[in-house]
């Protein structure tokens, strides 16, 4: 049975170690994540961004197939099936299509405003016993070519947020979704600290896992970062291992045209960047 992430999140601040949010695209990255959680008796949080969903089919679709392997793999591990970087409306789909956990990014929005938002889904998330991420500050990112690097966030702000009573919260400290540039100034770890003593026990949540350095995830984690979100750095071990498989001609050799001989190569690698976010972030056997 899919689980807020709301107990899996508290217990990893306490204890000093962050739960993986791995994003997913389709069944054979859910099949490998839920796989791997389940081998190191980790919690694990499912993302699913408003684009995959729709790739997906849809937001029942994805909540289908999820409840369906947890059944069929028999996994025990505790598992968040969770909306990344939400709208307004998008939060209202997933809660209405079974997902554990939303976010709702209101970051683009002026504060009041993404107050104001935050505030009525609070209520209902509260209502359904489901988790609830709020952003402040923008997490950087790609577009057209050009990576942008993202705003710090205000910690007044965030302390405004996280009083509206959101399960965690996400806070830009200079992070950036997908590849980081060779003259990325790297993470605010004074905007983290001060975000922390405004917040207090609030899990913080790392936007961009994909590419920061060991020291600085272990830096992030022991200034309250309790929830990591990775998500290219599956599609590129995925993408790598497919070529791989296909520059070796496998793809024309035999059955090797057979999708499930095709993706295979991709899910272990997949498997493999898991393992290694999941010792990294500490959460083996905290399920
Ligand atoms: P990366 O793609 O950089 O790993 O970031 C994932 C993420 O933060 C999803 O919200």
């Amino acid at each position: 049975m899919l689980v807020s992430a709301k107990e899996m999140l508290e217990k990893a601040k306490a204890g000093h170690y962050a739960v993986g949010q791995f994003n997913i695209n389709n069944l054979e990255w859910t099949k490998s994540i839920l796989a791997v959680a389940q081998e190191m008796n980790s919690p694990v949080i499912l993302g699913v961004s408003e684009g995959a969903g729709k790739y997906m089919t849809g937001y029942k679709t994805v909540v289908g197939m999820v409840n369906g392997m947890l059944e069929e793999m028999k996994i025990t591990v505790p598992v968040a099936l969770h909306l990344d970087h939400g709208s307004y409306e998008g939060c209202l789909k997933c809660i209405e299509a079974g997902f554990s956990s939303v976010m709702f990014d209101g970051s683009h929005y002026p504060i009041e405003e993404n107050i104001a938002k935050t505030k009525e889904l609070v209520a209902i998330c509260n209502e359904k016993g489901l988790s609830l991420e709020a952003e402040v500050g923008s997490i950087g990112g790609e577009e057209d070519g050009v990576v942008g690097a993202g705003e710090c966030a205000d910690p007044n702000e965030c302390k405004a947020i996280a009083d509206l009573g959101v399960t965690m919260l996400a806070a830009g400290i200079g992070n950036i979704h997908g590849k980081y540039p060779e003259n990325w100034k790297g993470l605010s770890f004074e905007t983290l600290d001060a975000v922390q003593q405004q917040t207090g026990a609030m899990p913080l949540v790392l936007h961009g896992g994909t590419g920061i350095p060991e020291d600085m995830i272990k830096k992030a984690i022991s200034l309250g970062v309790a929830k990591i979100n990775v998500n290219t750095e599956c599609q590129l071990s995925f993408a790598e291992a497919t070529r791989k498989y296909i520059e070796a001609g496998k793809d024309l050799e035999g059955k090797g045209f057979d999708p499930r001989k095709l993706l295979a190569p991709g899910a272990e690698a997949i498997k493999e960047t898991v393992r290694e976010k999941i010792t990294l972030f500490g959460s083996a056997n905290r399920a």
